[in-house]
């Protein structure tokens, strides 16, 4: 089934940090594929602004390298790149000086009808000042929309402190908080399955739910970005955003609407009533060498580092829905797969009409985000066959690529969905700024608790599913972790 595309209107796109890796890899495929499929206008224009002197025709040399290196060879066309090519520009600008900024206010005159966005692909120190410079210069009008991406402050005060600075030069209504697990086609699609089902919000509570575990493991590990991880660890880049998030849409309660504030309000309640996370209902590990793999301290080449590469929480949320209901969290580098799922497993049968069988699992749904977005309800049968009753548990699969891929399978890309809702002006899929506070406002105690504590996180072995600690936490209340495999 190929999905229906509806155009978004055309529109002006300020890339700040244009040549950077995100630009590259992300941003600028992303919207090579929306423009392929006649969803962004080809008379849209992407501004690339950056500190380096380069020309319109070697910025479009460089794009059109990304191209090549970063979307499917079937969907590079020539035509199509070359419209593609054709919709950018450049504009060489010194975030933090004051060359360019007349240039490209020029540029953006000659279509003040246009919406237009500011996609700050930068370092997040460059945020508070190039939004006051926008602001100031009247490059940014009141429609205009900023668009900004984790880290999003380090801790609850820097987090205030950002948007407070952001306050001042933008509406809440103009600023689109990046988080990419938003625009995951299974995340979106969570919310579907709970709000347009009756089946299953009935039972979406601590009445029928034991427990729900959240996992997002990855097979690699830090290389390459060491010293950005080792100011972070897990905790900071994946729980306090990410995993937050898939949290919220989780628990939440239905909105009443499905409108920016309705959803946000209701996913800010669940943080809030999260109980305080205590070092007893956490986890931290970090990943030894194994053979000539190197070890976390290698990666971020810090041998004394204590920041944690892997991290496991046992979470209760104190509602009426969920009291009594715990949420298992983890999430880690150099595991054994990379798997990406959230497990809502069902409570047993009140009483069983076969004794003959005893270790029955209950139900689960499945929701897996990667590899294979889609979702599998776990479900008991009896065994085909004579020979009396016997039972045994069967998924029942359905993997969205096969049933609803575009082109065959191709799954859109996060970017490419969060990016045209910028356009669009819809908020619902981006963090609003309290939201942001009152996850680090769970977070920071026990980031705090851990370094006070002068613990260090335990070793793991690569390839493993973490720290054998972290199986404590679910056996705590008689539960297991799934197995981390693809
Ligand atoms: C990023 C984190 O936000 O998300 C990375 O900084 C992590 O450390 C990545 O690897 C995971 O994203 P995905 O989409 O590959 O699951």
């Amino acid at each position: 089934m190929v999905s229906t595309v509806i155009p978004v209107p055309s529109f002006d796109l300020v890339i700040f940090g244009a040549t950077g890796d995100l630009a590259r890899r992300k941003i600028l495929p992303s919207l090579y594929r929306r423009l392929a499929v006649q969803q962004m206008p080809s008379d849209a224009r992407v501004i690339g602004a950056a500190r380096s002197k380069m020309s319109r025709s070697e910025f479009r040399k460089m794009i059109s390298d990304a191209l090549t290196e970063f979307v499917e060879p079937k969907l590079l066309n020539p035509a199509t790149v070359e419209t593609f090519l054709g919709c950018i520009d450049y504009v060489m600008v010194d975030a933090t000086g004051t060359n360019g900024w007349s240039s490209l206010a020029k540029k953006l005159e000659e279509r003040p009808e246009v919406t237009r966005a500011f996609y700050l692909s930068v370092a997040p120190s460059l945020f508070e000042q190039i939004a006051a410079k926008l602001s100031e210069s009247g490059i940014a009008t009141p429609e205009s929309r900023i668009v900004i991406e984790k880290p999003l402050g380090h801790d609850l005060a820097s987090a205030m402190k950002l948007n407070a600075s952001l306050a001042r030069s933008f509406d809440e209504g103009q600023i689109y908080r990046i988080d990419h697990y938003l625009g995951k086609e299974t995340v979106q699609n969570l919310m579907a399955i709970r709000f347009a089902n009756a089946l299953f919000e009935p039972l979406w509570n601590s009445g029928f739910v034991e427990h729900v575990q959240i996992t997002v493991a990855e097979s690699v590990g830090v290389e390459g970005r060491g010293s950005y991880y080792d100011h972070s660890g897990a905790m900071r880049d994946m729980v306090q955003n990410h995993m937050m998030q898939l949290l919220c849409l989780t628990a939440m309660e239905p909105p009443s609407r499905f409108d920016p504030d309705a959803v946000r309000d209701e996913k800010l309640k669940v943080i809030r009533a999260l109980d305080p996370l205590k070092i007893g209902d956490t986890v931290r590990g970090q990943y030894r060498a194994r053979g000539n793999e190197g070890s976390y301290h290698d990666h971020v080449g810090n041998p004394q580092s204590r920041t944690e590469s892997y991290v496991a929480i046992r979470a209760h949320i104190s509602n009426w829905r969920w009291s009594g209901t715990p949420f298992y969290l983890r999430t880690g580098k150099k595991l054994g797969a990379r798997m990406s799922e959230i497990a809502v497993v069902f409570k047993h049968p009140p009483h069983t009409i076969f004794p003959q069988v005893d270790d029955l699992k209950g139900n689960a749904l499945i929701i897996r985000l990667q590899p294979d977005e889609g979702i599998t309800m776990r479900v008991t049968i009896k065994e085909p066959g004579p020979g009396g009753m016997r039972l045994v548990e069967v998924p029942l699969d359905m993997t969205f690529a096969d049933a609803l891929g575009e082109d065959g399978g191709t799954m859109p890309e996060a970017y490419e969905r969060l990016i045209m809702d910028v356009i669009r002006g819809d908020q619902t899929l981006f963090m609003r700024g309290d939201e942001v506070e009152a996850a680090w406002a769970w977070t920071d105690p026990v980031i705090d608790a851990w370094a006070e504590s002068g613990s260090k996180p335990l070793p793991y072995d690569p390839g493993s599913g973490g720290p054998v600690d972290a199986y404590k936490l679910t056996s705590l209340d008689g539960h297991l972790w799934r197995e981390i495999t693809t």
